[in-house]
């Protein structure tokens, strides 16, 4: 049994997708464990992407992070980390695949609707920074 962050972005709740994700996550047999709505500042943007501090796109993505509500979720399940991702499908929406939730619902590199844990250490550190007593929210 894994655990995994799954969120989705601003784009994604402006596009009212915030059921489509859930539901997808739900039918493919996860369990739901922690679910909130809130506002990214960017005091946690840089912690939640502090891998891509100083890169190219960072404040485009910080601007972007931060320009709406989003929906922050934990779901437990049987490789949940890795089937996770491949529910999302690749980071540049234009090439994901269809079938995969950017594949189905964007053409972006940035604005790809959801996050995803990239692997064991990312999971528990992100669900600790949305969700637990060391959080910032
Ligand atoms: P995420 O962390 O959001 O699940 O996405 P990811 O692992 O598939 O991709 P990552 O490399 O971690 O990038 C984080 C987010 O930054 C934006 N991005 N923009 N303009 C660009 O070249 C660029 N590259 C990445 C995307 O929103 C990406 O999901
Ligand atoms: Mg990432």
């Amino acid at each position: 049994m894994e655990q995994t962050f799954i969120m989705v972005k601003p784009d994604g709740v402006r596009l009212c997708l915030v059921g489509e994700v859930v539901g997808r996550f739900e039918r493919r047999g996860f369990t739901l464990s922690g679910l909130k709505a809130l506002r990214i500042d960017r005091a946690l943007a840089e912690r939640h992407y502090a891998e891509h501090v100083g890169k190219p796109f960072f404040e485009s993505l910080v601007s972007f992070i931060t320009s709406g509500p989003v929906v922050a979720m934990v779901w437990e399940g049987r490789d949940a980390i890795a089937v996770g991702r491949a529910m999302l499908g690749v980071t540049d929406a234009g090439q994901a695949a269809p079938g995969t939730i950017r594949g189905d619902f964007s053409l972006s590199k940035e604005q790809n609707i959801v996050h995803g844990s990239d692997g064991p250490e990312s999971a528990v550190r992100e669900i600790k920074l949305f969700f637990g007593e060391d959080g910032l929210v």
